[in-house]
């Protein structure tokens, strides 16, 4: 499946190097637009929200109709309360609740990484998840980490590559295909928020509605005011676990590979850890973490490598930008991913180069040259939560481990899911003394 994505990203590189280009997608007109002014000017528009249901149809399919696929007045009315619910500083113990799943994670990776590469990636993948779950559904009792009893991020994998297939399938393309294997994918992702819900209500009826209500009770709310049953309900909180699963734990295992492959930026990002922490092996607080500017520089690097390639929309009526019609109805991609390796824009464009992320390095480029949270009313409402998560993550590996690789940057291959995803991804974990 990558080489087919790969070939559709080449073509579309060669063909499409004006600011705003427009071709027949099958029957339906497409606009991409390439320009980073442009690209924030649609994240922005009011007329420009709509996800378009042939492209995100796919992942809608598997991932259920939570807040990520809805449109309209439903996803503004989800959209509102999630916002609240997963900035860190509403989040209460944030930071105690990371650092006791750290714990967790560590002790796992010291078993596991005895014996040769580690498969780092799932287990960020159970970790990220464990920490969504409790962090924002309140079930402190899932520890996936250690038992990952729902093998939630296999069958994810496996639905996501279906799901992507299924989209650039001719048959999808002219609207004749069955989506009924991504529907079965959907009844398997179910099982986990199910139990989460089922446990919610037990807990409502036990003690009566919470003080503070969390994610679990949005969808709950979201249930009564739809008449949805448990399944149906479970359908819309799968994709709050996926994106909570499936992003930033993709940007740590990415950043840490990175880091295994270019041993001198670990040795810089390890020395300002040294710098922070001393000897000292006590956790991070909040204070530390904004001090870690080097392996902030690194995070930002890999996710321009990893970061979602494309955002797609519908037009809801006409748009006028500059001397351009956007007709209503017209699907709108825009192609963040023509931009990420454009040498307009990057030094190095093809490396592995944190300093494209120093302040005057920021300052000299277009916004909307790397926006992987995009902009605007659907702009990602877990910036802050990610970064809070990831810095903490990484700097504690970073601390404990010294990473290598087998595999050289430049044989590294990626696969396409939420965001990109290191496919031949290879790291060797040793405790340092
Ligand atoms: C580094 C990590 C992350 C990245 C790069 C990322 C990126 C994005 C992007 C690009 C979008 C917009 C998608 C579009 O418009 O088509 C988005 C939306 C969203 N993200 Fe994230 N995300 C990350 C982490 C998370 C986490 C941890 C959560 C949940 C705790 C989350 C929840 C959501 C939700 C619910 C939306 C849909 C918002 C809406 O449509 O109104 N994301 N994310």
């Amino acid at each position: 499946m990558e080489d087919v994505v790969d070939i559709v990203i080449g073509e579309a590189r060669r063909y499409f190097n004006a600011p705003m280009n427009r071709f027949w997608f099958g029957p339906h007109l497409t606009i991409i637009a390439t320009d980073p002014g442009y690209i924030l000017k649609l994240l922005n528009h009011p007329l420009a929200t709509h996800k378009e249901e042939f492209i995100y149809g796919g992942f809608s399919d598997i991932a259920g109709k939570g807040v990520f696929t809805r449109n309209g007045d439903e996803w503004r009315r989800m959209r509102k309360d999630l916002m609240n619910r997963v900035q860190p500083k509403s989040l209460q113990g944030f930071q105690q609740l990371i650092t006791r799943r750290l714990a967790t994670l560590c002790s796992v990776l010291d078993s596991k990484s005895l014996a040769g590469p580690v498969d780092l990636p799932h287990y960020l993948k159970l970790f990220a998840l464990d920490v969504v779950i409790e962090s924002s559904m309140g079930m402190e009792s899932i520890n996936e980490t250690e038992n990952n009893k729902y093998n939630f991020p296999v069958i994810f994998q496996r639905a996501m590559h279906d799901a992507v297939l299924f989209s650039i399938s001719a048959k999808r393309i002219f609207g004749i295909a069955s989506n009924k294997k991504l529907r079965d994918w959907a009844r398997l992702l179910t099982e986990l928020p199910k139990d989460i819900l089922r446990h919610r209500q037990q807990y409502i009826q036990k003690y009566g509605e919470p003080e503070k209500s969390n994610l679990a009770d949005l969808v709950l709310s979201t249930g009564k005011i739809e008449g949805l049953t448990l399944d149906e309900m479970s359908e819309v909180a799968i994709d709050l676990l996926i994106a909570g699963m499936d992003t930033s734990s993709v940007v740590m295992s990415t950043t840490l590979l990175m880091l295994a492959i270019h041993q001198n930026c670990q040795e810089r990002a390890y020395n300002e850890l040294k710098d922070i922490f001393g000897d000292s092996t006590r956790q991070p607080e909040e204070e530390d973490l904004k001090k870690m500017e080097y392996l902030d520089m690194c995070v930002n690097e890999a996710l321009r490598h990893c970061a979602p390639p494309v955002t797609a929309r519908r037009v809801e009526d006409n748009i006028h930008l500059d001397d351009y019609v956007l007709p209503k109805g017209a699907i709108l991609f825009l192609g963040h991913e023509m931009l990420l390796k454009d040498p307009k824009y990057w030094e190095n464009p093809e490396s592995f180069y944190p300093e494209h992320f120093t302040t005057e390095a920021v300052r000299s480029r277009p916004k909307g040259a790397l926006m992987p949270f995009n902009a605007g009313p659907r702009r990602c409402p877990a910036q802050a939560y990610s970064f809070q998560l990831m810095r903490n993550t990484i700097s504690t590996i970073l601390r404990r481990y010294h990473l290598s690789s087998l595999v050289k940057f430049e044989d590294l291959n990626f696969k396409f899911s939420l965001l990109k995803e290191p496919s031949n991804y290879s790291i060797i974990l040793k405790r340092r003394t």
